[in-house]
């Protein structure tokens, strides 16, 4: 039964410009009781019950919007709105994923002292900095190889004055700086013509391949270097292990003694969890490009790596191309760079906070358009990254082949308030109806979006939305009841061996890949034939302990088996039938108290059939 306090699905689909009308004055002056900075006024027109004005430290609560809630209620409800938008202090700032500014987007190879100092001026005064914009990384394009004495030598031309003062006169500024250098001997700006035709010929022998302690010790110790990207174009043509070298960098940054440096992996695809023992980012994809196309391939190819990140260690999804608007675009790629419109950077920017990766914004932040930086600078949307869960939201419903709506907890674990994101990356209008049990949600959940800094209501059981083609909507859900989930889709699990280096099935490690009937169209294969290639569901949250029937969806080609195993307790042998081509349901009793739980997949002697999701 859909029973609406308020009709979220009419409410949402109303067109911005129509719901932008502003609150009207006060009616009526804000009771004792009632917060302060609470106002309440009137609008018979708007479809929100609560606006918050960030500007003016209020939040408006509308009369006719109240639905039957009692107005002191949705009053309470509109001081806490204004509260959630403090970024709550962090105990480890290196927990958190990194925020700041890289040169690479939009000056290439072509930077400079100049550049970069009056960036990071800029970043101080402009709101980037207080916004929590702390990082300005220098990229490629500084390398003027090693010297006979084996030392790094930066570029007489862009760096005259070396990159001491650049260090300094970003740390004056109270920002941290960062550089870069590859794995290998050269650099990709060496390998890779420019968008004029021209290697970058200081990039030769720059990399760090055999002058680790030496480089780590120039740019941790003497130059006060916060941060470094580690690429490896010079890595791949010298045919290195990428585990072990990034493993060899990562000590020899830890041999400064200093603890404090952040380290991001440049290999261009998921490398495997083990990237998360060693680095606090790494990214997963090749470069992006402020195109459509491009940001779309890399939303999906992020959108089953969830189980990687965790607090300081997450998927790196590249720089943002925000401030890229359709007719305002300056990168140092131009061609194909036609820019974005207002929804595809709102998707953007709020997709890469929801899945928790990097924010390095790559455009020109002198000349940052103001509409960009409402976007970045908006304490909503960056709460949802800059949170010490570290958590990156995961698929939990697919709407058609390019409609997703993505979730993860807001303010603790398993609570009750979570971020939702509807993302649709398809060309044309489509419709999300989405089950608040879907999002492990119950009762009466409110609603607030976080673009619009409004909340239009609340809603039991169900909501329909509209979304325009390539647009987003970012909501916090705050509900009166957290449900036990009972949907664990296996492309939401761990999967000890899934890496992206190697071709998965020729290596024979465990992916996600897109199945003809799966839930979500979306199955785990290729798990087992070793102990370690397994599937681990890790954070199995049981309400009530007891027995309980685990329901695993499976396909194999012929009478296969696999192991459960509970907490690393005995395995249990489950047999699955001969499938047929289709995905069937195979039962396994088993006895789970009250708590969290990790329920691992495995067979290490044979195939383990595909396995599409758990149910319980
Ligand atoms: C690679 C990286 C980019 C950038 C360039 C610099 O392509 O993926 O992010 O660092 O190298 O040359």
């Amino acid at each position: 039964m859909v029973m609406k306090k308020i009709n979220f699905c009419m409410a949402l689909a109303i067109p911005l410009a129509g719901a932008q009308a502003s609150f009207a004055d006060i009616v009526e002056s804000t009771p004792s009781g009632v917060d302060p900075r609470v106002e309440y006024r009137d609008c018979p027109k708007c479809d929100k019950r609560i606006r918050v004005d960030l500007a003016a430290g209020k939040a408006y609560v509308n009369l006719s919007r109240l639905e039957g809630a009692k107005r002191e209620d949705v009053a309470a409800r509109a001081a806490r709105l204004l509260d959630a938008a403090k970024i709550p202090p962090t105990s480890d700032p290196k927990i958190r994923p990194l925020m700041g500014w890289s040169s690479w987007n939009t000056f290439g190879c072509e930077i400079s002292e100049d550049v970069i100092l009056e960036t990071a001026r800029a970043m101080a005064t402009n709101g980037l900095k207080a916004a929590g914009y702390t990082y300005v990384n220098i990229d490629d394009g500084f390398f003027w190889g090693h010297g006979d004495d084996g030392i790094l030598r930066f570029n007489p031309n862009r760096f005259p004055n070396g990159m001491k003062p650049v260090v300094d006169g970003i740390h004056a500024v109270g920002l941290k700086a960062g550089i870069y250098s590859d794995a290998g001997a050269d650099t990709c700006g060496s390998m890779w013509k420019d968008a004029k035709g021209n290697y970058d010929k200081g990039g030769k022998g720059g990399g760090l391949y055999g002058h680790d302690a030496a480089d780590c010790k120039l740019h941790f110790v003497d130059l006060g270097f916060d941060f470094i990207k580690v690429d490896y174009c010079g890595g791949s043509r010298l045919r290195l292990d990428e585990r072990r070298r990034y493993t060899e960098i990562s000590e020899a940054i830890k041999a400064t003694g200093r603890t404090d440096v952040r380290l991001n992996l440049c290999r261009w695809a998921f490398p495997g969890a083990w990237a998360a023992d060693i680095a606090e980012s790494w990214r997963t994809t090749g470069d992006i490009r402020a195109n459509w196309n491009s940001l779309k391939g890399i939303v999906k190819e992020n959108l089953y790596l969830s189980p990687y990140a965790k607090p300081g260690a997450y998927n790196d999804m590249d720089m943002l191309e925000v401030g890229h608007l359709k007719g305002h675009v300056k990168t140092a790629f131009g061609k194909g760079d036609e820019g974005f419109t207002a929804d595809e950077e709102t998707l953007h920017f709020g997709t890469w906070c929801i899945l928790s990766s990097p924010l390095l914004v790559g455009c020109d932040v002198r000349t940052i358009p103001g509409q960009t930086m409402d976007l970045i600078t908006n304490p909503y949307l960056l709460a949802m990254s800059q949170n010490d869960l570290g958590l990156q939201a995961y698929v939990a419903q697919r709407v058609g082949k390019d409609g997703y709506v993505l979730v993860k907890d807001a303010v603790e674990r398993f609570g009750k308030s979570r971020y939702v994101a509807l993302l649709n990356l398809s060309d044309e209008s489509l419709e999300f109806t989405v089950e608040s049990s879907t999002l492990d949600l119950g009762g009466e959940v409110e609603v607030f979006d976080l673009v619009e800094r409004a909340d239009p209501g609340s809603f039991n059981d169900r909501f329909t939305l509209s979304l325009r083609p390539h647009s987003a909507r970012f909501f916090r859900f705050d509900a009166e009841k957290r449900l036990e989930r009972t949907v664990y889709e296996a492309e939401t699990a761990f999967l000890s061996e899934y890496q992206e280096l190697r071709d998965a099935r020729q290596s024979g490690t465990a992916f996600p890949s897109e199945f003809a009937g799966a839930s979500g169209d979306v199955a785990v294969a290729c798990i087992g034939n070793r102990e370690t290639n397994d599937l681990i569901w890790k954070n199995v949250k049981i309400d009530r302990g007891g027995k309980r029937t685990l329901v695993f969806r499976c396909m194999a080609p012929d009478a296969w088996h696999f192991f459960v195993q509970v907490d690393g307790g005995e395995k249990v042998r489950v047999d699955a039938p001969a499938t047929d081509g289709k995905f069937v349901d195979v039962p396994l009793e088993v006895e789970l108290s009250e708590g969290v739980h990790a329920i691992r997949v495995s067979n290490g002697s044979a195939w383990a059939p595909d396995i599409d999701r758990m149910t319980l």
